[in-house]
């Protein structure tokens, strides 16, 4: 019996890490949407700090870190075989799961992309814009694309129909419109206040999140079945369960809401940390929902019960040391600091101190524990090889690593990231 429970305990040790549960964190601002790959293994969040971020949800931990846009990422969305990101600067980017530049890049709006869509068959892309448009991609080889016309003002959110024949968009305008794949539209539906997020369940039950905090129940025919009184302040983010039977609403200022789509009713609110969130996605079992905070981590809760998973972690402070806040590199170390801090005992935080990092061997920080490929590195770090890093990426630069795969592209935030580095991490 003895036996049985050490060889019990030695195994669960043994595969703990693979269960990680807890908090998933990387980002350096809000996260602004999460999509969950059909796997379930892995999920992708879009930030405010330009970049999303590829998970692992069995090992809790970030796998890549994709940064092309310029701007926040507002939208995104998991293939069978990548991911697509939409961005503050109107431009989808589609990347290959293992890829650290994006495969195809369109841009497809003139301002912000708020929502992406994809169709059923995963031949069309649908994209909402604050230009006032929907763009609708053919992805297929050679396929060209056309703006969606109709809407008065900004488009905050697209769906496709679960038959895949229609695309519906809602609007700050408070319309529904919904179109055909040639662009026609099929009908417009007047609501009582903007339209914030849109989702469709495969029976065709539209769901509408509005800027009064109510959610609006359309039929497949596109009227009016019920309103549900959600949240006290504007409805910004929905999910369907797969299953079609829940729906998660949630509010900048407020909690997560959680309705019985069949009852029409509030079944309870989320009851925990880190909210008020932005972006929510089921898990394909139904059973977990994750959650984007404004406090830059992404959430885990049982969607039965609506309790919080794992440990509770403190949103903490962003890590920038106050004095160099206003350096044009401190931004983009927000995304460094969960993994990074600029102090001489910086451990405890997933990758060694940046503190007095110009001059220094690589891998040689006393007490950090760094990875085999890092140990048998020779090499200094200077402005030039700091700058190659994140030029070309860990995985080419320094092969076997264990920092997630990251670019910074643009030359001049690379260097503003450098200036940033030497001045707020130089030896005191
Ligand atoms: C999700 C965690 C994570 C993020 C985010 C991250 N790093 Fe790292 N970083 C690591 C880990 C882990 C290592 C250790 C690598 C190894 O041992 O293979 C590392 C190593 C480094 C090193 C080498 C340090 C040494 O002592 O040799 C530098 C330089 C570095 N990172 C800079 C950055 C910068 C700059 C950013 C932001 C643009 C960043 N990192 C973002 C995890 C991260």
């Amino acid at each position: 019996m003895r036996f049985c429970l050490a060889l019990f305990v030695g195994l669960w040790v043994a595969i703990a890490p693979a269960l990680a549960q807890g908090d998933l964190r990387g980002h350096g601002g809000p996260v602004r949407a999460l999509a969950i790959a059909p796997s379930g293994d892995i999920a992708i969040s879009g930030s405010f700090d330009q970049s999303a971020i590829v998970w692992s949800l069995s090992q809790g931990k970030a796998l890549r870190i994709l940064r092309f846009h310029e701007g926040s990422v507002n939208a995104v969305l998991a293939l069978k075989d990548g991911f697509v990101t939409g961005g503050e600067d109107g431009k989808v980017a589609l990347w290959k799961t293992n890829g650290d530049r994006p495969a195809r890049i369109f841009q497809a709006h003139t301002a912000a992309i708020a929502g992406l869509a994809l169709s059923p068959d995963g031949n069309w892309l649908a994209s909402a814009g604050w230009d006032g448009g929907v763009r609708l991609q053919d992805l297929r080889d050679g396929g060209g694309s056309r703006m969606l016309e109709g809407h008065k003002e900004i488009v905050n959110a697209v769906a496709f129909t679960a038959d895949g024949k229609s695309l519906v968009s809602g609007g700050y305008d408070a319309r529904i419109i919904i179109y055909s794949l040639t662009g026609d539209v099929l009908r417009t539906v007047v609501l009582p206040a903007p339209v914030s997020a849109l989702v469709i369940a495969a029976d065709g039950t539209m769901a509408a999140g509005c800027a009064d905090g109510v959610v609006v129940f359309l039929n497949n025919a596109g009227e009016i079945a019920v309103s549900v009184a959600a949240t006290e302040t504007p409805v910004t983010s929905l999910a369907m369960s797969p299953d079609g039977r829940t729906l998660a609403a949630g509010s900048p200022r407020g909690a997560v809401a959680l309705i019985d789509i069949a009852a029409r009713n509030l079944r309870f609110t989320l009851n925990g940390p880190g909210l008020p969130v932005w972006s929510m996605a089921f898990t394909p079992d139904g059973r977990q929902l994750l959650t984007g905070g404004a406090d830059r981590i992404v959430r885990r809760w049982d969607a039965t019960s609506g309790e919080h998973i794992g440990a509770i972690a403190g949103a903490g402070d962003d890590g920038v040391p106050g004095p160099y806040r206003e350096m044009p590199g401190a931004d983009i170390f927000k995304a460094c600091s969960v993994c990074h801090t600029l102090q001489p005992d910086g451990a405890g935080r997933a990758g060694p101190s940046l503190y007095g990092l110009f001059g220094r061997k690589a891998g040689s920080l006393p007490g950090y524990s760094y990875s085999d490929a890092f140990r048998n590195l020779d090499l200094v770090w200077t402005e030039k090889t700091v700058s190659r890093l994140f030029e070309i990426g860990p995985q080419a630069f320094t092969p076997g690593t264990k920092m997630p795969e990251q670019t910074v592209g643009n030359a001049q935030e690379r260097q503003a990231l450098i200036d940033f580095l030497r001045v707020a991490g130089a030896p005191r």
